[in-house]
């Protein structure tokens, strides 16, 4: 619990009150508004909580000055170099890292839930071929909720960590099947005998017509792009998954809304939207004619790729992600990619660039990711998909530590009315 020995004053027409103070572990401190509408009968306003904490957590900690994203204390450049992602996924869930024991029974537990009901194949039939695979993620983890219901009752803290396992488990099976089923190739099962990104790999690129091996470099690069994506603090798709989980909605319920918040191009699409702008400029000589549109106020085109909320730094996953790229695009033979050759050039030029330095727009998390899937032979119609499976444990693992917190109140946000005052109702003759 935060210490509270400090306080605020705040003075106002001929009201002056104190309200605590609350200081974390890092970060800023807060101001603990929860009595003043009580006492000073106002409220605050910050529509994009720029300024604002909804709650208090112990998972993930971003300092945005410093490019700096912590899970559980350990950064980000450590976990993705020397763990993997089942690792982080029990560190996540559980605060500690695991003993040699504990993960291999976690590791057993998530691989033996990775299989569907069998009948939730016909909510995919029920999709067009040419659905979005966002489209399908959203509907069928919604749908989930009609299949387990024995774990949907969130007041008993094993069923919740029950449905933690069981999305974890089954979020690259479903993904998998929404790209085959894009593509018409029948689904292929998920296999106990191979890791979980290998699983992944497989299950998507496989056919029954042929054996299908795993590349060792491909599953290791999937593997790190599954802990890159894993949680990021209170981001839009996550604060989604609170909200609709404070109502006491079931977790494949919450889980749905969380992918669909996600499928933005501002937050989760923007890894899709960032390849395709980068195959629209084609090359780095037509570089300069898109950072000129990017700062142009009256041209809506924005860098995708490009920019955070929070940090004002490189993004530290954007960083291991553009290592990631240079030594699977090597690894795979992909010789001078002029996909990679314009990103690089692209960064170049706008990080050179007077806007981008004074405004601190830096790559971010989706800069460098998409180059890396599409290399692996991922349409870009999949990249949003394999960030909502990544962020899936982020999404549990915030929704489990909410549902725990016992003064957990439904989320129900206050405005700032400026429409019309009270009025008689006019009956249409007299208008
Ligand atoms: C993710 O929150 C998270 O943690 C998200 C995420 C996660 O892991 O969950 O990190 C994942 O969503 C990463 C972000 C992916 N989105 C994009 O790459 C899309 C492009 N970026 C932007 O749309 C934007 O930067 C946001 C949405 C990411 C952040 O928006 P903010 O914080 O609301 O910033 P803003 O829109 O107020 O921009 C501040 C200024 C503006 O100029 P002024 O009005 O002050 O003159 O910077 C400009 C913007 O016009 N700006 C950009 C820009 N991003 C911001 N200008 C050109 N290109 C950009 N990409």
């Amino acid at each position: 619990m935060a210490d509270t020995s400090k306080t605020a004053t705040l003075t106002f027409d001929n009201t002056s009150m104190e309200l605590p103070i609350l200081s974390p572990t890092a970060g800023p401190d807060v101001i603990d508004i929860r009595k003043l509408y009580g006492q000073g009968d106002v409220f605050t306003y910050d529509p994009g909580f720029t300024s604002t904490a909804a709650c208090e957590s112990t998972i993930t900690f971003i300092d945005g000055e410093k490019g700096e994203l912590l899970h559980r204390g350990y950064p980000i450049d450590q976990l993705a170099s020397k763990s993997h992602y089942l690792e982080v996924c029990y560190l996540l869930l559980y605060g500690e890292l695991p003993s040699a024991e504990q993960l291999e029974h976690f590791e057993f537990t998530i691989t033996h839930h990775t299989m569907l009901h069998e009948q939730m194949q016909y909510f995919f039939r029920g999709f067009r071929r040419d659905a979005h695979p966002m489209a399908v993620m959203v509907g069928v983890v919604g749908a989930m909720a009609a299949f387990y219901h024995d774990s949907t009752d969130i007041s008993d803290p094993r069923q919740r960590e029950i449905a933690s396992h069981r999305l974890i488990a089954k979020m690259p099976t479903i993904a998998a099947w929404a790209y085959k089923y894009s593509i018409g190739q029948p689904f292929v099962y998920p296999r106990n005998d191979l890791t979980y990104a290998e699983n992944f790999l497989h299950m998507c690129f496989a056919v029954p017509a042929a054996e299908y091996k795993v590349d060792p470099i491909l599953s290791r690069a999937m593997d790190r792009i599954f802990t890159l994506h894993a949680d990021h603090e209170q981001n839009a798709s996550t604060s989604t998954v609170r909200l609709a989980s404070s109502s006491g909605a079931n977790p494949f319920a919450c889980i749905a809304a969380g992918i669909a918040c996600l499928w933005g191009p501002a937050h989760g699409g923007a890894n899709q939207a960032c390849l395709e702008m980068l195959k629209e400029i084609g090359s780095p000589e037509n570089i300069p004619e898109y950072i000129a549109r990017a700062k142009d106020k009256e041209d809506p085109f924005r860098l995708m790729g490009f920019g955070h909320r929070v940090y004002k730094n490189f993004d530290p996953r954007a960083t291991v992600m553009k290592q990631s790229a240079d030594e699977v695009l090597d690894l795979l033979g992909v010789e001078n990619n002029p996909i990679l050759a314009t990103a690089k050039e692209l960064e170049t030029q706008a990080l050179a660039d007077p806007y981008f330095a004074e405004k601190k727009l830096f790559p971010n998390v989706d800069f460098y990711s998409g180059i890396i899937l599409e290399a692996m032979g991922f349409p870009t119609s999949m990249f949003t998909p394999i960030f909502a499976l990544s962020r899936t444990v982020g999404w549990v693992s915030q929704w489990k530590e909410q549902l725990a917190d016992p003064t957990m109140r439904i989320g129900r946000p206050r405005q700032l009315y400026t429409g019309a005052p009270y009025r008689d109702y006019v009956e249409v003759e007299n208008r």
